[in-house]
């Protein structure tokens, strides 16, 4: 074992695995649906076990948007229970909630002074949420700043996010480039891991989208925590197609490859299997549902748990934001002191 220099023995614990950092956020802004979790929650569940994790839940960044602070407040404890149900192991990652971490705002204004009107006007995430909006908040627009924040208050090496964030990554490598070398050297230049699957779940009412919590169709979207009935329903419904053949063919036939595809990651049988053991869409449907009721049980399952058990959220939550802090801290001075403020 190696010296436990920190409180919480990050030393210690790095002995076991890879001392390669990973951080990723998701934003409290509804409810978690199935694309999040095969695509995005999986993937962090096999990180925790082979480096040294950080996930953080963005509640800064889901005020950039109009929103509600009764829901807000809701939905950041929800994501929380959901995140440890799913499997997040605080004793070998470290979850916590983005501002309970004050790092992440002070380095963020850091960081908006290092990146030009240019590039934030660039981001195709802000061009796109502040086209629906007359009034768009000044927090949209240096919303990159902040998430560069995130992961290199960390000093990150791997970011897993979807396809949509990369372009986020690329402004964060050139923040953190920039200021090595105009300040000296402060930050680990950060990569994106993009998981293959992410991108595949598609909306069940509409399958040439993505499965979106801000969809327009609910029925279109499964939810982690949809009942065994709302998954059967909602899958029994979901749009095929007047070919009556079970093809994996994502062009001609993007319906029923959804489904393919949806029984596949939940169950890691190929495509091709799947497609040969099915002849009638509904008896697809059927295999479809009852895999995912399956694979969602057990989340449930503990969700029910955490809900009964909230001081228990809070203080998994609290030691997170500690463990957080004791990494994120030291980053935010040495970026202080680079760039000429006189530290206390
Ligand atoms: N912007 C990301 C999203 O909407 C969420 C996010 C915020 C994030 N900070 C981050 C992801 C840091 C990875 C790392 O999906």
């Amino acid at each position: 074992m190696g010296i436990c220099h920190s409180l919480f023995g990050y030393q210690c614990r790095l002995t076991s695995k890879a001392v390669i950092r990973v951080l990723s956020g998701i934003q409290p802004s509804g409810d978690l649906h199935v694309g999040n979790y095969l695509g995005a929650i999986q993937a962090w569940l096999q990180d925790q076990h082979e480096f040294d994790a950080f996930f953080t839940i963005v509640d800064l960044h889901a005020i950039t948007v109009e929103h509600s602070p009764e829901l807000l407040r809701a939905n950041t404890l929800k994501l929380a229970m959901t995140l440890l149900a799913a499997g997040l192991d605080p004793e070998i990652c470290t979850i916590f909630v983005q501002s309970h971490v004050s790092a992440h705002a002070e380095l963020s204004w850091i960081l908006e002074c290092t990146a030009t009107y240019g590039e934030l006007s660039r981001m195709t995430q802000f061009k796109d949420k502040g086209k629906s909006n007359d009034s768009i908040r000044a927090g949209l627009f240096t919303y990159p700043a902040l998430m560069a924040a995130d992961i290199l208050l960390y000093q990150a090496e791997r970011v897993p996010v979807g396809e949509d964030q990369r372009q986020h990554l690329e402004l964060t490598r050139d923040l953190a480039i920039r200021f090595n070398t105009k300040y000296g050297e402060t930050f680990t230049i950060p990569q994106a891991t993009i998981p293959p699957l992410g991108a595949r779940v598609m909306d069940l009412a509409h399958p040439t989208a993505k499965m979106s919590k801000s969809s327009k169709s609910p029925a279109g979207t499964l939810f982690i925590l949809d009942s065994p009935d709302e998954i059967s329903k909602k899958v029994s419904r979901a749009v095929t197609d007047t070919e009556n053949s079970v093809r994996f063919d994502p062009v001609n036939q993007p319906g029923v490859s959804n489904l393919i595809d949806l029984y596949c990651a939940a169950t890691g049988e190929s495509p091709v299997e799947v497609a040969s053991r099915h002849t009638m869409y509904g008896e697809l449907k059927k295999s479809v549902a009852d895999a995912l009721i399956a694979l969602l049980k057990p989340v449930q399952d503990r969700y029910s748990e955490f809900c009964k058990d909230p001081a228990e959220v809070s203080r998994i939550l609290k030691l997170g934001a500690l463990k957080a802090g004791e990494v994120a801290n030291p980053t935010l001075i040495a970026a202080k002191t680079n760039i000429g403020l006189v530290t206390p």
